[in-house]
């Protein structure tokens, strides 16, 4: 650092310096594409936003083909049927998305006639919007002056001023949010914010960033002080919670149990078979001779088909174990409260989580069957 200068010039120029090459960068370099890129329709736009808050770009890509096509404007998606756009979305998880861009969409259909809002305060005002997903609306659609932070961008911005505040905290939140909206120019919002985004998905990567060809690298602190792979500090590491479930497959004939999940759980609003959550690790022989399991199949006799292996899916604050019994039965099972007997020929219009899918997907190959 220059000393004859002072620490709040220093940061002023180091900012400046940051944003001229970022879009530098942006405008030689940088080759990334994208349907949603450049797009000036807030709907596409917001439709993309919401795919991507918790999926990889390389995975919401074809699902944002598939929306777009199925429903080229928002009066469209808002007059859909909610199975329909529940099947449209199926493997992407997280489905309170689903829920919420249909009631976004309904809201924007009646209250504001079909228009997308244009302010930043409605739009952050929508189900399911956050300050990030508005930001990036309100800059892509309207070149508003609202930086997009998020932990890629994060990462960047600790990264290049060397900053150790822990990003997940209070605080580090706080800064972040300041340096961001200090780099942001104020003329170019749009093209600042998807180009700090492309920077941090392809040079200032988690893993193995591209040091050696970044165009910030001189004025970069972490580069400079060899500490890339230290930043960003983290305060806490997420304890995943592990939750481990049955599903009986109950089939009478052609047919079989189904029932659609509700409540503030995983998977809400996606159809499931008969599931049992237990405590921990259980194995299947222990698991059949269990008060839970006799509970659920009540006095009648049954045949026990098959026992898959188990299934995994990984979630961002959990990670659920599941095991699939299939089981005939001859006659209705009256107790089983909510649940349907569905055709089995149609059980593949059903919206189903993705360790179910997965499961339908290897047609039982590695049950043991009986
Ligand atoms: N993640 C969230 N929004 C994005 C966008 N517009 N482009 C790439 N990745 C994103």
């Amino acid at each position: 650092m220059n000393t004859f200068i002072s620490k709040e010039l220093y940061q002023r120029e180091q900012k400046i310096y940051f944003t001229r090459h970022l879009l530098k960068w942006n405008e030689l370099v940088n080759k990334r594409q994208m349907p949603w890129k450049g797009e000036k329709d807030p709907y596409k736009i917001w439709l993309s936003e919401i795919i991507l808050q918790q999926t990889r770009v390389e995975q919401g890509w074809a699902y944002y083909e598939k929306f777009i096509k199925a429903f080229p404007s928002i009066q469209k998606l808002a007059k859909a049927a909610d199975e329909k756009v529940f099947k449209l979305w199926e493997g992407l998880g997280y489905y309170s998305r689903c829920k919420n861009l249909l009631a976004t969409a309904r809201k924007i259909s009646t209250e504001y006639k079909g228009k997308f809002p244009d302010s930043y305060e409605e739009i952050v005002a929508l189900k399911g919007v956050g300050p990030y997903t508005a930001a990036a609306i309100a800059s892509f659609a309207y070149n508003l002056p609202y930086a997009v932070v998020d932990g890629n961008v994060m990462r960047v911005l600790s990264r290049y001023f060397g900053m150790e505040t822990p990003v997940d905290s209070t605080q580090g939140k706080k800064i972040f949010q300041q340096i961001a909206a200090d780099c942001l120019p104020g003329n170019k919002a749009g093209i600042y914010n998807q180009a700090i985004m492309d920077f941090g998905a392809t040079v200032c990567k988690p893993q193995n960033p591209i040091c050696k060809e970044c165009l910030l690298k001189k004025k970069c602190i972490a580069f400079g002080k060899g500490k890339v792979s230290e930043l960003p500090v983290k305060e806490k590491s997420i304890q995943k919670k592990e939750r481990w479930f049955y599903f009986l497959v109950i089939q009478i004939k052609d047919k079989v149990y189904v029932k659609k999940r509700e409540g503030k759980d995983v998977w809400e609003n996606l159809y499931e078979y008969v599931t049992l959550e237990i405590q921990s690790q259980m194995d299947a022989a222990t698991f059949i001779k269990s008060p839970v399991f006799k509970k659920s199949i009540g006095s009648r006799t049954f045949e026990i088909k098959s026992i898959s292996k188990i299934y995994r899916q990984l979630l961002s604050h959990q990670t659920i174990y599941g095991r699939f019994i299939t089981i005939t039965v001859s006659k209705p099972l009256k107790h089983l409260k909510g649940y349907v007997l569905a055709d089995k020929n149609d059980i593949k219009q059903f919206a189903f989580p993705r360790l179910i899918n997965n499961w339908h997907e290897d047609g039982h190959k590695d049950s043991v069957l009986f």
